[in-house]
């Protein structure tokens, strides 16, 4: 399955790069925006997790289903990659609720009050967007080493 391999490859990276980038978004918008162009731009964080991040997540999710359905990896054989799907769980949920909840629970409070920036307002949602890259990295280290250390979970004779 050497051209699901690259297919994989290409897919996570599109992923990685686009979650940094919004990353990046997210810092300029809490550190060096006000609270008006703070209104126009923030916005277009939520919007890139769904126009970008979550069709290249799906297709990254629909190739670890095939790796588990038509391949000798299986799903769970290997305990690296039972710890994918866990850290798959966590991005998610650091995604929906992190990410996106988050910067839309800042979007409602700065057009009810004011807006703050720095830390004081970004703190949360800076967190759950470093955490998706930093999640994303321990996967990609993961999946090159493959690490010996983990003994498949179920052995198979012959
Ligand atoms: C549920 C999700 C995922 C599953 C089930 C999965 C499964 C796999 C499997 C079975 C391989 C081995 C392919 C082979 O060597 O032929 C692999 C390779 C790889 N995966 Fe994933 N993957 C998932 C998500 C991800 C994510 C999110 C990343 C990165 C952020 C990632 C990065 C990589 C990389 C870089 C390789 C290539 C390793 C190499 O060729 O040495 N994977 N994946």
């Amino acid at each position: 399955m050497q051209w699901m391999r690259v297919l994989h490859v290409l897919s996570t990276s599109i992923w990685l790069g686009s979650v940094v980038c919004i990353l990046g978004l997210a810092v300029i918008c809490f550190f060096q925006l006000n609270e008006r162009d703070f209104l126009i731009i923030a916005p277009l964080v939520p919007q890139l997790y769904k126009t970008v991040v979550m069709p290249i997540a799906l297709f990254t999710i629909i190739q670890g289903i095939i790796y588990g359905l038509f391949s000798n990896w299986s799903f769970f054989k290997y305990k690296w990659l039972l710890l994918k799907w866990i850290f798959i769980l966590l991005i998610a949920l650091c995604t929906g609720l992190g990410g996106i909840g988050q910067m839309f629970a800042v979007l409602a409070k700065v057009e009810s009050t004011y807006f703050i920036g720095g830390w004081a307002d970004g703190g949360l949602v800076l967190l759950f967007v470093s955490l998706q890259v930093l999640f994303m990295l321990i996967m990609i280290v993961l999946s090159v080493l493959k690490p010996k250390t983990f003994k498949p979970l179920v052995s198979y004779q012959g």
